[in-house]
């Protein structure tokens, strides 16, 4: 499993590495002549950052699996609003939407204030989203934010390509993915470290979906963790 690993991943760095080193390059050619039209130069830095960031991504997440196995994940909570945090997240997906050809609705209640830790709560969210919007096979997606007594929850629920009930437990373990590597890129952590992120919080993640006709995933909270 180990080497099986070293492999997937060493291949999901070097796809956004090359990307970047490909852009520096060229980068580097527009420098060096001064003649070429610096027309493409937004565009080539706008690549490059985007390859940046998704290397930043697959490194945080590489090292909060490290950090959650033993036992290092200290929450820090505080007072937020559950709405608020979709919002924030939504709107920095609202690029990948636009690329993916996904429309969204988002609704949310009035307050749904709770103590939980933001920036973890933030990462859990986005990983979902980022699941409906991979998956989604580019149909609309739904984002609900409700409350109810002492328990807050987010539903996300696209139309994409679903999950078979034999895999329906499984995603949410470490490294383990219901999709073909030649057709989807991912570590198979995503699911793992936001469930972890919500169980420390004593919360949890279900799943509802049937293979070919989308997924709903729910996250569900209490206001404030014991
Ligand atoms: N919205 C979804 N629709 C269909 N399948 C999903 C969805 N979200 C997650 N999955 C399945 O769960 C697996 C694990 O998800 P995740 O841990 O985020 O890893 P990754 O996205 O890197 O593969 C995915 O590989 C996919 O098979
Ligand atoms: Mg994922």
């Amino acid at each position: 499993v180990r080497d099986e690993f070293l492999s997937i991943a060493g291949h999901e760095l070097r796809t956004p590495l090359t990307a970047l080193k490909m852009q520096l390059q060229l980068l580097e050619r527009m420098l060096h002549n001064p003649q070429l039209s610096t027309a493409q130069l937004p565009e080539r830095v706008g690549r490059a950052l985007s390859a940046t960031a998704r290397l930043e991504r697959l490194v945080t997440d590489l090292l909060d699996v490290a950090r959650i196995a033993s036992g290092r994940l200290a929450l820090e909570p505080e007072a937020c609003d559950l709405g608020d945090v979709v919002r924030e997240v939504l709107d920095r997906f609202s690029e990948a939407l636009g690329v993916a050809g996904c429309t969204l609705s988002f609704s949310a209640g009035s307050a749904s204030v709770g103590r939980w830790d933001r920036a973890r709560l933030d990462q859990v969210i986005s990983n979902i989203v980022a699941n409906a919007i991979k998956y989604g096979a580019g149909r609309p997606i739904d984002v609900v934010v409700g409350v109810a007594g002492e328990r807050a929850s987010v539903s996300v629920r696209d139309r994409g390509i679903g999950i078979a009930e034999a895999d329906r437990w499984r995603i949410f373990e470490r490294f383990e993915r219901a999709v073909s590597e030649r057709h989807y890129g991912g570590l198979g952590l995503g699911l793992w470290i936001a469930n972890q992120i919500v169980l420390a919080h004593d919360g949890c993640i279900r799943v509802d979906s049937q293979l070919g006709q989308g997924a709903t995933f729910v996250i569900d909270l209490p206001r404030s963790a014991s």
